[in-house]
C-alpha cells in the first residue's frame, strides 16, 4: 500500500514565518519559453517537483540542453522551432496536465510524429480541448480518442487562428498562445479570464502581444514568428501551495503566520478574496511588482467566526486549485455555503468536486452535490472524534494535502494514504507542517 500518514492530534498554536516552494505555473512556463528563446536563460527558485522534472525531461528529449542545480535551472534555447530529436519520440508528462497540453503546442511544427503519454490520472483527462485548436493551426492527430496517449504531427505551415476559450482555462489559452508563436500573421483569442502568467511573460519578452480586458472576456492578439532573447527569472512562491497553510492557520486555534514572497497575481488570489468575504482578515505586506507579477508576504490569523457564502462564480477560475480548501472552510462556517459553475473541478487530477463532497460527508458534514455545484451545510462547532481513512483518490496531491489540513485543524484520527502524491507539486509540504509543530506519523 502506498505510504500512508497517520494524524491523531490537532496542531498546537503557533506564530511563525515560512516560505513555500516556487510557483508551478511559472516554473513550467519559464522552462517552455526558455526552450524557444535564443540563448541561455536562468531561473532561480524553480519548483523542484515531479511535474517540473517531467517537463524538463520532455524538453531534454526535444534536444534542449538543461543544467539543473540546487540553486538554479539554466536552459539553452535554440530559438523558435529548433527542436532536434529522433523518430518515434515519446514524451511523458507524468501527472501534469499543464505539461501535456503546453508541450503539444510548442511542437506545432514537428515534422515527425510524437507520442505524448502520462500517468493513470492524466490519461483520464480531456485532451480534445487542445487538440481542436491545434488542428486549426494545422497539426494532425492519429487515432485520437480525446485522451492520452496522443500521436501528433505538426505542420510546416501553421496558420494563425481565431479562437474562443469559454472554460476559463489558462492551459487552453496558453496552448493557443504558444502555438501562435510559430504561425505567421495574427492569432486572435477571446477568453474567459484565467491566470495570465503567459500574457505577462510574453510582454516581458517583447513578443508582439495585445491584451484588452473587457467586462467578461479578455481579448488577446499575438503576432507570430518573432524570435525572442533568453531571460532570467526569480520565481516567487506558489499561492496554491501557500493556500494549505493559509487555511491551516485560519482554522487552527490562536495561531498566526506570515508566508513570504508569494505570487499574489489577482488571477490567482480567488482563495483570499473568498476567505475574506467569509470573515477572514488575510493581508498582503511588502507588496512589489516583478516582471508584471504582483509579489507580497501573506499574513494570516486564526478566526473563530466564519460565515457561509454564496460564492460569486467570478472567483471560480482564480481559486480553481484551492476549491477543496474553500469547501473545508465552508464546513466550519456558520450557515449553508453554495458554490456553482464548477464542472471543471471534476476534470482535474481527480474528480475534485465529487471527492471533496465525499470527504466532507465522511467528516459528518452534509452536502448537496450536482455535476457542477455543491451546497455545504457548515457548522462552526464541528468536532471530529472518529477514525477517517482517505484512499482511492487517484493520488491527487491536493486531496492529500487538504485532508492533512482537515486532520490537523479540526481533529480526529486519520489515516491518509499516498503521501507520495505531494511529490508532483509540493515535496516539502510535510516538512513545513512539521516545522509548524504538526505531528505526523
Ligand atoms: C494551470 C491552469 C489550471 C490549473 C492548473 C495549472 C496552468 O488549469 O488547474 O493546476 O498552469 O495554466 P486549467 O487551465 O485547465 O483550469
Amino acid at each position: 500500500m502506498a505510504r500512508p500518514i497517520y494524524i491523531n492530534k490537532k496542531i498546537k498554536k503557533y506564530n511563525k514565518s515560512i516560505s513555500v516552494s516556487g510557483d508551478k505555473s511559472l516554473s513550467i512556463r519559464f522552462a517552455l519559453l526558455a526552450s524557444m528563446a535564443v540563448g541561455k536563460s536562468k531561473a532561480f527558485n524553480l519548483l523542484h517537483s515531479e511535474d517540473i522534472k517531467n517537463t524538463l525531461n520532455c524538453l531534454k528529449k526535444l534536444g534542449i540542453k538543461i543544467d539543473l542545480t540546487e540553486k538554479y535551472c539554466q536552459i539553452t534555447g535554440n530559438g523558435l522551432n529548433n527542436f532536434k530529436y529522433k523518430n518515434n519520440l515519446i514524451l511523458n508528462a507524468g501527472n501534469s496536465g499543464t505539461a501535456a497540453r503546453l508541450i503539444s503546442s510548442i511542437i506545432i511544427k514537428s515534422p515527425k510524429v510524437v507520442k505524448i503519454i502520462g500517468d493513470k490520472s492524466l490519461s483520464k483527462r480531456d485532451m480534445n480541448r487542445i487538440i481542436e485548436p491545434l488542428k486549426k493551426f494545422g497539426a494532425i492527430f492519429f487515432n485520437n480518442k480525446g485522451t492520452l496517449p496522443i500521436y501528433m504531427r505538426g505542420t510546416p505551415f501553421p496558420k494563425a487562428i481565431n479562437y474562443s476559450e469559454m472554460r476559463g482555462s489558462a492551459q487552453c489559452k496558453s496552448a493557443v498562445m504558444l502555438a501562435a508563436l510559430s504561425a505567421p500573421g495574427i492569432t486572435k483569442l477571446k477568453c474567459k479570464p484565467s491566470r495570465d502568467h503567459t500574457e505577462l511573460l510574453f510582454k516581458h519578452l517583447n513578443i508582439p502581444i495585445k491584451v484588452k480586458k473587457k467586462k467578461n472576456f479578455d481579448y488577446i492578439e499575438i503576432k507570430g514568428q518573432k524570435q525572442f532573447s533568453s531571460f532570467n527569472y526569480n520565481i516567487p512562491g506558489d499561492i496554491s501551495s501557500a493556500a494549505f497553510f493559509i487555511v491551516l492557520t485560519l482554522l487552527s486555534e490562536k495561531s498566526s503566520l506570515i508566508i513570504k514572497n508569494i505570487n499574489t497575481n489577482e488571477s490567482r488570489t480567488g482563495l483570499i478574496a473568498i476567505l475574506n468575504l467569509m470573515g477572514a482578515n488575510i493581508k498582503f505586506k511588502n507588496k512589489k511588482i516583478y516582471k508584471g507579477e504582483k509579489i507580497a508576504d501573506i499574513q494570516i490569523k486564526s478566526i473563530e467566526k466564519l460565515k457561509a457564502l454564496n460564492c460569486p462564480t467570478k472567483y471560480n477560475s482564480s481559486a480553481i486549485d484551492e476549491m477543496l480548501l474553500i469547501f473545508l472552510v465552508a464546513a466550519k462556517s456558520n450557515g449553508v455555503s453554495y458554490f456553482k459553475g464548477l464542472s471543471e473541478l471534476n476534470k482535474k487530477e481527480s474528480p475534485r468536486l465529487n471527492l471533496g463532497s465525499k470527504i466532507l460527508n465522511l467528516m459528518g458534514v452534509k452536502t448537496k452535490l450536482t455535476n457542477d455545484s455543491i451546497k455545504i451545510y457548515g457548522n462552526p462547532r464541528l468536532k471530529l472524534d472518529k477514525y477517517y481513512i482517505i484512499k482511492n483518490y487517484l493520488k491527487d496531491h491536493r486531496i492529500f494535502m487538504m485532508s492533512t489540513v482537515a486532520a490537523l485543524s479540526i481533529g480526529g484520527n486519520w489515516k491518509i494514504e499516498d503521501s507520495d502524491s505531494i511529490k508532483t507539486s509540493f515535496p516539502s509540504f510535510l516538512n513545513i507542517i512539521k516545522k509548524l509543530g504538526g505531528e505526523i506519523n
